[in-house]
């Protein structure tokens, strides 16, 4: 059996007194919980977030992060800066970043070597939009997204990176793709990793993302290959994030 996880991406939202409020609920509720819980927070929050999750065994990530180590890069975050600031994860080429920063495939894959080799772990994303899912593409899309990946990381850097399969239809726009719609895509990951080691495919956590909300989570985390959630908007409420969580419990 995979262990869940259910990452919160808190996206460009939040302030000092909101994420108090917040983090401190999501602390509390999460405490008795088997699966694996993470807050991916603004990198401005990350300090402020990190002592608040000092003695709990939530885990912080970043949003993204610099493919480069350091040096005349202005605006950009490095692996070991986020190191620094207790991060155990990262979420690489969001589709946000992918479409609205210009992050190609390419460097999607190289910031996923970045990070794996500073020590945190990718959460790499991969979707369709909604064309490309009209045009029957989907599984050539997330297959070729997928490829980037591995070829970069090889087969042995699966064993510490996390795929989030987000439809990129299904991000903030409250429809989700059915249980039976994302599993399959789930369960074509899975067989493309599987090719080329079955034992890596079989311990590969696959999230998925995209209007999980908690009316929909249980039946969502209930296919065989989906392995847990990153979750966008349901985050921002403790409510609803924790009964997401216990949906993955
Ligand atoms: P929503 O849950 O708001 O649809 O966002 C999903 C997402 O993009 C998480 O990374």
């Amino acid at each position: 059996m995979r262990k869940k996880l259910v990452a919160g991406n808190w996206k460009m939202h939040g302030s000092l007194q909101a994420n108090q409020r917040l983090v401190e609920a999501v602390r509390e509720g999460a405490a008795p919980l088997r699966c694996d819980v993470a807050l991916c927070v603004p990198f401005p929050y990350l300090a402020q977030v990190s002592g608040l999750l000092s003695a709990s065994t939530l885990g912080l990530g970043a949003q993204t992060v610099s493919e480069f180590g350091q040096g005349a890069y202005t605006g950009e975050v490095s692996v070991a800066m986020l190191k620094e600031f207790g991060c155990r994860y990262v979420i690489v080429g969001h589709s946000e970043r992918r479409t609205l920063f210009g992050e190609t495939d390419q460097v999607v894959a190289d910031k996923c070597v970045a990070a794996l080799a500073g020590g945190l772990l990718p959460i790499v994303c991969v979707g369709e939009t909604r064309l490309e899912r009209e045009s029957g593409q989907t599984q050539e899309v997330v297959s070729r997204q997928l490829a980037a990946v591995l070829s970069a990381v090889g087969v042995a850097g699966l064993a510490n990176l996390v795929i989030a399969y987000e439809p990129v239809w299904a991000i903030g726009t409250g429809l989700t793709a059915s249980p039976a719609e994302a599993q399959a895509v789930h369960a074509a990951i899975r067989e493309q990793v599987a090719a080329l080691d079955a034992g890596r495919a079989a311990t590969l956590q696959i999230l998925y993302g995209g209007s999980v909300k908690p009316q929909n989570a249980v039946e969502l985390f209930a296919q065989a290959d989906i392995d847990g959630g990153l979750i966008g908007g349901a985050a921002l409420v403790a409510e609803d994030f924790l009964a997401i969580c216990q949906a993955a419990n």
